[in-house]
């Protein structure tokens, strides 16, 4: 049994070729103020012939990098895609196969909640002593399943991949984790496809999603704060899902916490799904802003719907 689950490594990768807000005012009848004032987002990536694998791969092995952990040495890799290259084999194999580890890895499809679902999955692995050494991944090769002629969905959504490597500790890590999900909202998010081999696209009820997130994912940091006899004040830092600006204020407002002390990168990339909180985390872990020993607060909600959070020592 080990005490706890602490991230030792972060990673992320974004393919090379860039979006902007004005490359999509060429095709699409929007524009980069509309975006930018509703949304937050400038830019985002797209791949070209890059695989979800491909951009697992590369988000891992910096992470590994940084654990300073061997492929060899990892006990499970958990990732977390709404993007799988195929209906089969689970993306996680492929992964496990191209760094060279050789152990159970199997993907977690839970949208954009799918990181902290995933994260959360580990942390039971490790806890019980089933794993010591857990890479989580999400990857996500979105624009794959967007709707570039929908201008309502087609603005928000980027490709990306983040990456941690968890391992069991006597040091403090995740000190608290919570997940929901409500399968009732399905239209309001999802894929339209009829068929599990069938191309389908994004389709949202933007404000439905916008309103119930704020007010989920408040009372979520709220209660997480509480469970972990914390105040806000002492958080170091909110590290959440970047889907819009607005839902990031407002969650960062209805629990009192400056947005200096928030980690935001969506104007940047987008939103990443699985990807996004991995990836706004390594761009803090190695800009310098986070550092070891602070506590963080990661959140997410997305399709299904499902949502959750982490509160975490780094
Ligand atoms: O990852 C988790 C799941 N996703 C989310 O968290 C996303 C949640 N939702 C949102 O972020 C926001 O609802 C959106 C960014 C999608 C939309 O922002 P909004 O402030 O809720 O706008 P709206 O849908 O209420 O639309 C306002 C207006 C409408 O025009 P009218 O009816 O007022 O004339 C839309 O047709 O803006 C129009 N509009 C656009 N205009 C320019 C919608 N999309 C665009 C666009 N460019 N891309």
């Amino acid at each position: 049994m080990n005490k706890f689950a602490r991230i030792i490594g972060t990673g992320s990768y974004l393919p090379p070729m860039v979006v902007t807000n004005d490359d999509l005012s060429k095709t699409i009848d929007t524009s980069d103020e509309w975006i930018t004032s509703r949304t937050g987002i400038k830019e985002r990536r797209r791949v070209t012939d890059e695989s979800t694998c491909d951009l697992a791969v590369i988000a891992a092995n910096n992470a590994l990098d940084m654990a300073g952990i061997a492929p060899s040495e990892l006990d499970l890799i958990i990732l977390a895609t709404t993007t799988p290259d195929k209906i089969f084999p689970a993306t996680a194999t492929m992964l496990q196969n191209a760094i060279g580890a050789n152990c159970p890895a199997f993907d977690l499809q839970s949208v954009c909640a799918g990181f902290v679902f995933a994260l959360t999955t580990a942390e039971q692995y490790i806890k019980t002593g089933a794993a010591n050494k857990v890479l989580v991944v999400g990857s996500e090769t979105l624009s794959r399943i967007v709707d570039w002629n929908d201008r309502a969905t087609a603005i928000l959504f980027g490709d990306g991949a983040g990456a941690v490597v968890l391992s069991g500790s006597e040091e403090t890590g995740i000190l608290h984790s919570k997940l929901f999900s409500d399968g009732s909202y399905l239209s309001s998010l999802q894929v339209n496809n009829t068929r599990i081999n069938e191309t389908g696209f994004i389709e949202m009820a933007g404000n439905e999603v916008f309103k119930i997130a704020v007010s989920r994912l408040s009372s979520l940091a709220q209660d997480t704060l509480t469970a972990c006899n914390m105040t806000a004040e002492e958080l170091d830092w909110m590290v959440p899902h970047q889907a819009n600006i607005r839902i990031i204020s407002a969650v960062a407002k209805r629990i009192n916490t400056p947005m200096d002390k928030v980690i935001v990168t969506l104007d940047k990339h987008g939103n990443t799904s699985a990807a996004s909180i991995p990836l706004a985390l390594d761009i803090a872990v190695r800009d310098g802003r986070i550092q070891k020993g602070q506590s963080l607060l990661l959140e997410g909600i997305g399709g299904g719907f499902s949502w959750g959070s982490i509160l975490a020592k780094f």
